[in-house]
């Protein structure tokens, strides 16, 4: 076990699980989807559902993860058999797929930051042709989302305290301090009670069968839950450490931080008269427009500041998935840490290339004629968020079915010892034996239906 490495104590932990789960979607997709779908209505539904069943979820891959003390094939395989560590297996090949896409937007993100603090962002005209070029800029991309990958890389190599968990503890705070001096600039911006009041008062007439389809659908990616990245950082949890503590502070981080991200977007969208529904194109061509419209100091400084703050969202998130294959190669092929690290960062860059060059260069991989024209990089995304929900409800089957509820009990047992009395266990107990096994069945079948049929 010490080979392995562990986390210095709970709150090491906490961190670098926090880091992981809080990430692009909550400052990217979060407000954005909250925007298109009622503001306040979506965060009520969102948190619904992180909390009544994302929660259990994360709960689950923890206490595997800490049974087993292995990466997510691992787990699988000794806690049930080499066929349910194919489960495993899947996960950490997701895992390796969600870093290359997601490693492209992080570097765009960094090429945000850079180009507003240093070079002529602001002085542009039209941002959404700005977006459009920036995104086919191979030879600026590559060098962005290499250096990112890097970083990720760089973190990872040094081990679970040394790297890991170091790197969380600078990014976090960094990311919470930026967050609150971006709140208070803009709160105070006229008009920006409107956009309070869009995001907190809720309007139930505008509650729709896709408001909930979405919110369920973003509670489990933005929870980092389904692939065995949570079941891999639970491998290194102490025994004498509190699961279901260390879920919920997890838990309700990432919700206060989306939460929080939402309260510095409204108000200045609404500030500047934009609208909040403009979807994806919000980070990157909707931001972009109000802070040139700021005194140029201002401009910079927070718009700077708001692209730092996604940089430094993503990289613990990177961190995390880099480490589920990494786990799996360290543990499973006995592969020195450093070496697995810098091939799997090569690898994942490679993978990268296809989803960096579907905005236009290659015109096929733009329109993919099987996909209703859409581009490569949505493709990945698709798939991989599908696999995050049929990941989750394969889980639940596991531990009820394969592991049992007594062994999965017993785990969450140690470092707390009133778990069996408690709510807690009837609860989790439920929701994990009935409730999330459908309802993620449900919804992994609604997602592919809707891909293929467009119904929401
Ligand atoms: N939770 C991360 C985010 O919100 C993404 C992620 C998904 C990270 C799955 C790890 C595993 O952006």
């Amino acid at each position: 076990m010490s080979s392995r490495g562990s986390f210095s104590g709970q709150a090491g932990f906490v961190v670098a699980a926090a880091g992981s789960a809080i990430g692009l979607s909550n400052i990217w997709r979060f407000p954005y989807l909250a925007g298109q779908h009622g503001g306040a209505v979506f965060l009520i539904i969102y948190m619904i559902c992180i909390f009544l069943f994302c929660f259990p979820v994360m709960v689950g891959e923890i206490a595997m993860g800490r049974a087993a003390r292995l990466n997510a094939y691992g787990c699988y395989t000794k806690l049930g058999n080499k066929h349910w560590g194919l489960v495993g297996l899947a996960g950490v090949i997701i895992g390796i797929i969600i870093l290359s896409y997601y490693n492209v937007v992080a570097g765009w993100a960094l090429g945000y930051f850079v180009e507003i603090t240093f070079g002529s962002l602001l002085q542009k005209d039209d941002y959404e042709g700005f977006f459009g070029s920036f995104v086919n800029n191979v030879a600026a991309n590559s060098i962005y989302s290499f250096i990112f990958l890097a970083v990720t890389a760089f973190s990872v190599a040094g081990g679970i305290q040394k790297g890991i968990e170091r790197a969380n503890a600078v990014l976090m705070p960094a990311l919470l301090i930026i967050l609150l001096i971006l709140i208070g600039y803009s709160l105070t911006l006229p008009s920006a009670m409107a956009g309070v009041r869009f995001y907190l008062v809720p309007d139930f007439s505008e509650i729709t069968a896709q408001t909930v389809f979405e919110a369920l659908k973003l509670s489990f990616f933005t929870l980092s839950l389904g692939v065995g990245g949570l079941m891999t950082y639970g491998s290194y949890l102490r025994k004498e450490d509190n699961i279901i503590q260390s879920s919920a502070v997890v838990t309700w981080a990432d919700t206060v931080i989306a939460f929080l991200a939402g309260l510095m977007i409204f108000p200045l969208v609404f500030s500047a008269g934009k609208s909040p529904a403009e979807g994806p194109a919000l980070v990157f061509i909707v931001m972009p427009e109000i802070f040139k419209e700021m005194p140029e100091v201002a401009a910079h400084l927070i718009g700077g500041a708001f692209f730092l703050l996604l940089c430094s969202a993503a990289l613990p998130s990177c961190i995390s998935l880099l480490e589920l294959p990494v786990a799996y190669f360290v543990d499973e092929k006995k592969m020195a840490r450093k070496k697995v690290v810098w091939i799997l960062a090569l690898v994942i860059f490679i993978l990268g290339i296809p989803s960096m060059l579907s905005f236009g260069v290659i015109p096929s991989l733009n329109k993919l004629w099987f996909y209703n024209d859409k581009e490569f990089l949505t493709l990945v995304a698709d798939v991989t968020d599908i696999s995050l929900t049929a990941g989750g409800c394969l889980m639940c089957i596991f531990i009820r079915n394969k592991w049992k509820m007594s062994n999965f009990n017993a785990e969450l047992a140690f470092g707390n010892s009133n778990f069996t009395r408690s709510f807690a266990r009837k609860y989790i107990n439920f929701t994990i034996s009935y409730v999330c096994p459908i309802l993620l069945a449900l919804l992994t079948a609604l997602v592919i239906f809707d891909k293929v049929y467009n119904v929401f």
